[in-house]
Order: C-alpha cells, then sequence, then structure tokens
C-alpha cells in the first residue's frame, strides 16, 4: 500500500500529513487523494453540483491589496457600478434558470452610502424573490453593525476570503496599514458567524513567499474556524500590481493548478461536509479546471451572471476567463460542466449542511 493511501485513509490528519499530501510528487499518488476526496464527497454531500450566480456589483475599490487587479491605484482599470435595475434583471434571470442563490461581490468600500445602497438592494431582492432565495454577499471587511444591518435585510450567507492565514505573509501582501490588517480580518469572520451567517473564507494557492507549510496551516485554519464554505483558488499574476515583480519565483501555473486540487481535496477529507467551490481561477489555467476541481472534492460553481458589457473590468487576474460568454451562454457552459463531471445540478438552496447540522445543536 502507498504511504499515502495509509495518510489518507487517517482519523485525524496532522499538519505533517497535510505537507506530505500537498507534496506528492507523482500523479498515482495525486490521484488516490483525489479520489478519496470524491468518494468522502459522494458519501457527506453527493453528487450534486449548487449553482451560485455570481454578480461581480463593481470593481471600485478602496484597497490596494498587492495581488489584485482592481486594487485602487491601479489606473489602468476602468472602473463601473452596476444600478440595481440591472442587478435586479440578473436576480431575475438566475431564479428563471433554476439557480437558488446568488453571490454578491465587489471591491471593498465602507462608507455610509455604499451600505444604505447594499440595504436597499437587498430589500428589492427580498421584494421579488418571496424568500425562495438565498443571498451571499462578499463584500469585504465592514462593521458589525453594518454586518448586522445586511444579515436583517435579507443577505444570509457571507464570504471572506483570509487571503493567508499565517500573518506574516498576509503582511507582505498587504500595505501594512489599519486597512489591511490581519487582525481586523480575522475578527470579521468572527463577527459574521456570532450574527448567524453561513461564513465562508479561502486563500490563495502559489503565492509568491507561501510554503507547503503556510498552506498546510490555511486548512487547519479554516477547520479551527468551523468555517461552513470555502472558496479557494490559484493565484494568478496580474501585470498591473506589485507583486508581479515576483513572478519568476513562482511555482510554474500547472503546479499551482495540481496545487489547488490538492487544497480542495484534502479539505473535503478534513471538513467532510461543508461547501466547497471549484473556482474560476481553476479554469483560467485549464479549461476543464472548474471539472476537475468537483471531481477533486467541491460541489460548488459559481457561474458568472455579471452583464457581459462590465465583465473585462472586473479583471482580478489575466486571462480571467468567461469574459465573452453571455449570462445565457454561462448557464448552458456550466451544464455542460457539471455534466461532464457526472453529476447533476442540485435543486435546493444548498444551505451548508455542516452549518445546519451546527444550528441543531
Ligand atoms: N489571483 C487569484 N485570485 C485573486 N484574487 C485577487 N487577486 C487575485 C489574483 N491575482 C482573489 C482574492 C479575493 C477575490 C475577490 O479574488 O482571493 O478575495
Ligand atoms: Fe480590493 Fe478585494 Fe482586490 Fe483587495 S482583493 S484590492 S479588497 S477587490
Amino acid at each position: 500500500m502507498l504511504p499515502i493511501q495509509e495518510i489518507v485513509e487517517k482519523e485525524n490528519l496532522t499538519k505533517e500529513d497535510i505537507v506530505t499530501l500537498l507534496t506528492v510528487k507523482t500523479k498515482e499518488e495525486q490521484d488516490v487523494l483525489l479520489q478519496k476526496a470524491n468518494a468522502v464527497k459522494e458519501q457527506f454531500v453527493g453528487k450534486k453540483v449548487y449553482l451560485r450566480g455570481l454578480i461581480e456589483l463593481s470593481n471600485i475599490c478602496g484597497k490596494n491589496c498587492f495581488y489584485c487587479g482592481i486594487r485602487a491605484e491601479n489606473n489602468n482599470t476602468k472602473r463601473y457600478n452596476i444600478p440595481d435595475e440591472e442587478v435586479v434583471e440578473v436576480i431575475r434571470f438566475a431564479k428563471s434558470n433554476q439557480f437558488s442563490s446568488v453571490v454578491i461581490q465587489s471591491g471593498e468600500l465602507c462608507n455610509f452610502a455604499f451600505t444604505k445602497r447594499i440595504t436597499r438592494l437587498l430589500e428589492k431582492i427580498q421584494n421579488i424573490s418571496e424568500e425562495q432565495f438565498r443571498v451571499t454577499l462578499s463584500l469585504g471587511e465592514q462593521s458589525e453593525e453594518t454586518y448586522r444591518e445586511w444579515y436583517n435585510a435579507g443577505a444570509q450567507r457571507y464570504l471572506l476570503r483570509i487571503e493567508s492565514s499565517d500573518r506574516e505573509l498576509y503582511r507582505t501582501l498587504h500595505p501594512n496599514n489599519k486597512l489591511h490588517d490581519y487582525e481586523a480580518r480575522l475578527k470579521c469572520l468572527q463577527v459574521l458567524k456570532r450574527i448567524g451567517y453561513q461564513a465562508g473564507t479561502g486563500v490563495m494557492i502559489g503565492l509568491p513567499f507561501q510554503t507547503f507549510e503556510n498552506l498546510a496551516d490555511d486548512l487547519l485554519f479554516m477547520k479551527n474556524l468551523d468555517i461552513d464554505m470555502v472558496g479557494m483558488g490559484p493565484y494568478i499574476e496580474h501585470e498591473d500590481t506589485p507583486l508581479y515583480q515576483y513572478r519568476e519565483s513562482l511555482l510554474p501555473i500547472k503546479d499551482r493548478f495540481d496545487l489547488s486540487l490538492r487544497m480542495i481535496a484534502i479539505l473535503r477529507i478534513l471538513m467532510k461536509d461543508i461547501n466547497i467551490a471549484s473556482t474560476t481561477a481553476l479554469q483560467s489555467i485549464d479549461p476543464e479546471g472548474r471539472e476537475k476541481g468537483l471531481l477533486a472534492g467541491a460541489n460548488v460553481l459559481m457561474p458568472n451572471l455579471t452583464p457581459l458589457k462590465y465583465r473585462d473590468n472586473y479583471m482580478l487576474y489575466e486571462n480571467k476567463p468567461g469574459v465573452f460568454q453571455d449570462e445565457e451562454e454561462s448557464v448552458v457552459y456550466i451544464k455542460k460542466v457539471v455534466n461532464s463531471a457526472g453529476e447533476e445540478i442540485a435543486q435546493d438552496y444548498g444551505d451548508s449542511l455542516h452549518f445546519k447540522k451546527k444550528r441543531q445543536f
């Protein structure tokens, strides 16, 4: 028996075990890991894929993360903000295409006008959806009061990636100021959980200066935080960002892809009943990236429903896919992705089973 086979069957994985799994050298070993993760997924969450329609509401951002193409100081990006009427149209489209949920994502803004705008938008969504709908927000760090206001206005889920759980690496990836403070971000995740949101986080994989130990710690961080959902994917360099200067030091892109699949697989083994997204960044490296993510243990896909005219301005990283695919094509394509992974689209909301079980206690 391969040592990998023994490790994946263990009841509790240590950090050392996780590093071993992250650094397997052969395809055969990687397949043992991915197949185990897929079996765990089938047993605990089934062969169903949940669709969340992604709306990239605005690329206006007040922050300057060193990796991100829409950072405030990048003047090569044309800024946009989708008006509420168009967002409501997208929601109608999502509903009529059997999506039971959307994710509203945007650059990070913390001001009164933005907070109120989101509250009003959530109320409009409630009005058209007769409560048969779930809204996930991914709007960055906000005050507890704001998070509560949005929760009360109808948002049930919130995604806030920790980006890297290692304090030192986090500091390397962000400007050193109050706006980019690790402790503040961590506190937001705790507040979100306390309010009652289904809380999601995630990290980038294959960042400059990131070690395999960092990635193992990221997975243990998610487990310790007892998170309900995760979206994580490969780091992809962007020309107009400070981190671009370190591109020579990165793992080859194909290795970052495989490493991302292994991260998904190990997370599924560690946290059997959470929701894990197969992210767009995977697809930007491999056209079949999202199918491969599903087969490695992911159970959520987030087809992009942002109206096409805004799409090429939400360039977090280079070669972001789907820029030419409109909403209709996105839906057709995503159904193909699900079929080719041998799975089917789930019809329910897809609340995290992990979250539901916690609620029962
Ligand atoms: N490569 C991959 N993911 C990125 N993100 C931002 N920049 C990049 C990049 N260069 C991710 C971050 C952020 C999400 C909106 O996009 O994880 O949370
Ligand atoms: Fe803004 Fe998010 Fe990009 Fe950071 S990662 S610059 S907060 S959009």
